[in-house]
């Protein structure tokens, strides 16, 4: 497995394998790999012949006062984790090599960007998707993953591509979570014994509300409560967003359907989790 630092020859090595009639597929990360992005990887083995996981920290989808000096960086364990998920080519570019000075070209979706995570940290969609975008026209791949637990993002993404007419497919992926039912992601590193136990609020928030819909409510509002008594339950977790929205279009709903997204942020102590599920469908 080749790790990759410079844009010239990413660029390089994807205009060869296109050239060799190879596909590429593209597994985007920041790194601290786990095995939600294993699971992309091996869906992504599976779709093509040239590999490829970037891991970049990501300045510009970070907001002032968020963690991006502190987000968790461990480029051994990536290497070997990527290396074992059947990856071919890491590409870790420096973020000088990604912004260089003068940089000020940027890529916003305007609509879906504004509701949830848009709302709570401003910027951070415009920073996801000019990063994304950068990163398609560097690998260039006919297919790229993404995990369903940032739902936002995807569709944030699938509507970029759909506008802009990338030629990539994108493929979403489900939510892989703990045995005990707490989303991966990499910020659980974040949180003390005591709050790794608070945040499987998240996941337990969702499981009623799904039940509560499965046995036959389907009043937004009454799900809400239902959802939100749960977090209530947890001392150190403080609801940041809990929103009922259409999964398709993320508009705002009052009666739920199969389709119903329930989105939620939390903050457990400093630490910010978000998690997911559609309310007729198992992760
Ligand atoms: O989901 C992530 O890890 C990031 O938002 C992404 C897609 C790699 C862009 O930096």
């Amino acid at each position: 497995m080749r790790i990759v630092t410079s844009i010239a020859e990413m660029q390089s090595i994807a205009r060869t394998a296109h050239g060799a009639g190879k596909t590429i597929g593209l597994v985007p990360t920041m790194g601290f790999l786990h095995q939600g992005h294993a699971s992309l990887m091996h869906e992504g083995r599976k779709r093509c012949d040239l590999l490829v996981t970037s891991i970049f920290v990501n300045p510009t989808q970070f907001g002032v006062g968020e963690d991006f000096e502190r987000y968790p960086r461990d480029m051994e364990r990536d290497s070997a984790l990527a290396q074992e998920a059947g990856v071919d080519l890491i590409f870790a570019p420096a973020a000088t090599e990604m912004y260089p000075s003068g940089f000020e070209t940027y890529v916003d979706v305007e609509r879906l960007t504004l509701p949830l995570c848009g709302a709570s940290r401003p910027g951070h969609f415009r920073g996801v998707t000019t990063v994304v975008c950068k990163l398609f026209n560097i690998v260039q791949p006919d297919v790229a993953l993404f995990g369903k637990k940032d739902f936002q993002q995807l569709a944030v993404i699938r509507r970029m591509t759909a506008d802009l007419n990338m030629a990539v497919g994108i493929v979403g992926m489900p939510i892989i979570r703990e045995p005990d039912g707490l989303a991966m992601s990499s910020r659980n590193s974040y949180l003390s014994p005591a709050e790794r136990r608070s945040a499987l609020c998240l996941n337990r928030a969702i499981t009623a509300a799904r039940a509560a819909f499965r046995a036959g409510e389907t009043s937004v509002a009454r799900l809400r409560e239902r959802a939100e008594a749960i977090i209530a339950e947890e001392p150190a977790a403080l609801i940041d967003y809990l929103e009922y929205r259409d999964g398709d279009t993320l508009a705002e709903c009052s009666q739920a359907d199969h389709r119903t997204l329930l989105a939620l942020a939390v903050k457990i102590g400093q630490t910010r989790l978000i998690d997911n599920g559609i309310m007729g469908e198992d992760d």
